[in-house]
């Protein structure tokens, strides 16, 4: 059997691969933007296919547009890693591209040791983070068979683009996206960064992650009354935004005081009509709310609502809520987290366990398929940001280990 003791993955080539990839979709200011189907997208997609074909992998793309590089092995079976391409507005260079790079470098490593039992593959998830058709977790949901066909055109963007026809742009065909589903994976490994400070802080270079939080995400939509802004007494208004503010303020003070691990974000707001000198007379703004136990995250969704609808009546307005998105917590496959440990271990790679308080790809491909995620230290636990970095020797050391855990798992 071959020695992946061998192999050990550079910095300098890490860092290469993360300056060239995170030029793709940057901007003036600073930041990424790589929606899913995007022209960036795109561009970003075709760097990856080179360096998937210089790497001597056999290059596919499935009906939904997920990019996989194979190493063929003896068996049927298939070992995968990767991660997601697209990205948040004005991201960081390593949210999803690290764990893509670092399975192309782990990959381009372990070619050369010869024909692996199961085969090995790369995937470039097409669409994780929910930026442009709100599609969650699209690509690894389209590998599933867990795309809805009423979502191909229900799905849109803020411009009214469907996902559908966003896909034609591209040149895929969403008639055809039930072809994406495949049965052949035994594993799914993902490298990611940690988009959090506990390694940083713990001078630890990996995490191996134990749970993934459950994420329940949802619209609040308030509607109250237009009017005049210089006419309208304090004491007569149905103002949307102000009952808004206090909804938002009261649920970030009932998430706050249930303690950590529990998160409530109102990052994205929309108010109406938006005017200096009207009483704004609809306001709707997100609710990403987040916990790793199931009961407790249930329970925070189920305070908050009661609240809004308090405050609503309090406050003279009517309140809606939309559900966007409810995932479960999710534990990673002990097989696999093994397999991660002993790699580590093998290499004296010293790591911690890690409960991720960020939402992946991995917690829904392991509805499915045995899953393990690798952390690498993300420096001041900054994310989602252009500020997010993460150093080339703590991109190949994860790589590293992703290496020597994929020959494990797939050898
Ligand atoms: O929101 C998240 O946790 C992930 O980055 N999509
Ligand atoms: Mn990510
Ligand atoms: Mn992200």
């Amino acid at each position: 059997m071959s020695d992946s003791a061998a192999v050990r993955i550079e910095a300098a080539a890490m860092q290469t691969l993360i300056e060239t990839l995170g030029r793709i979709g940057e901007q003036p200011g600073g930041g990424i933007i790589r929606h899913v189907y995007s022209p960036a997208w795109v561009a970003a997609r075709r760097q990856l296919e080179t360096w998937m074909t210089d790497a001597g992998l056999q290059v596919r793309e499935d009906a939904v547009g997920n990019l996989f590089g194979r190493i063929e092995g003896r068996s049927a079976r298939t070992v995968l890693t990767g991660s997601h391409v697209d990205t948040v507005i004005l991201g960081g260079r390593y949210d999803g591209a690290l764990g893509v790079l670092s399975g192309l470098a782990a990959l381009r490593a372990l070619e050369p040791l010869g024909q692996p039992a199961k085969s090995l593959e790369l995937v470039v998830l097409c669409e994780e983070e929910d930026s442009r058709f709100h599609a969650n977790f699209w690509g690894t949901r389209g590998i599933l068979g867990l795309i809805q066909p009423d979502e191909l055109d229900g799905l849109t963007d803020l411009d009214g683009v469907r996902i559908s026809e966003a896909m034609r742009q591209v040149g895929l065909d969403p008639e055809r996206s039930r072809e994406a589903v495949r049965d052949d994976l035994d594993a799914f490994v993902e490298l990611h960064i940690e988009q959090g400070r506990i390694l940083f802080d713990e001078g630890l270079p990996l995490g191996i992650v134990e749970t993934i939080t459950g994420l329940y995400r949802f619209k609040v939509s308030v509607e109250g009354r237009t009017d005049h802004a210089g006419t309208t007494p304090m004491d007569l208004r149905q103002d949307a935004l102000q009952a808004a503010i206090r909804m938002a303020a009261e649920m970030t003070e009932l998430v706050r005081a249930a303690g950590r691990p529990a998160v409530v974000t109102n990052g994205w707001w929309d108010v109406q009509p938006g005017a200096w000198n009207i009483v704004p007379g609809h306001v709707a703004f997100s609710v990403d709310l987040r916990h790793p136990n199931e009961a407790t995250k249930q329970r925070l969704q189920r305070e908050i609502r009661l609240r809004c609808e308090a405050l609503a009546n309090e406050m003279g307005v009517r309140v809606a809520f939309e559900l966007a998105s409810d995932i479960l917590p999710c534990d990673m496959d002990t097989g696999v987290r093994a397999a991660l440990a002993a790699a580590a271990d093998g290499l004296g790679v010293r790591w911690m366990p890690m409960v991720s308080g960020a939402g992946h790809d991995s917690q829904v491909m392991a509805t499915q398929v045995p899953t393990g995620m690798l952390f690498v230290p993300s420096v001041e636990g900054r994310s989602h940001s252009a500020a997010e970095y993460t150093s080339a020797e703590d991109a190949a050391r994860g790589a590293t280990v992703l290496a020597a855990a994929l020959h494990r798992l797939a050898f």
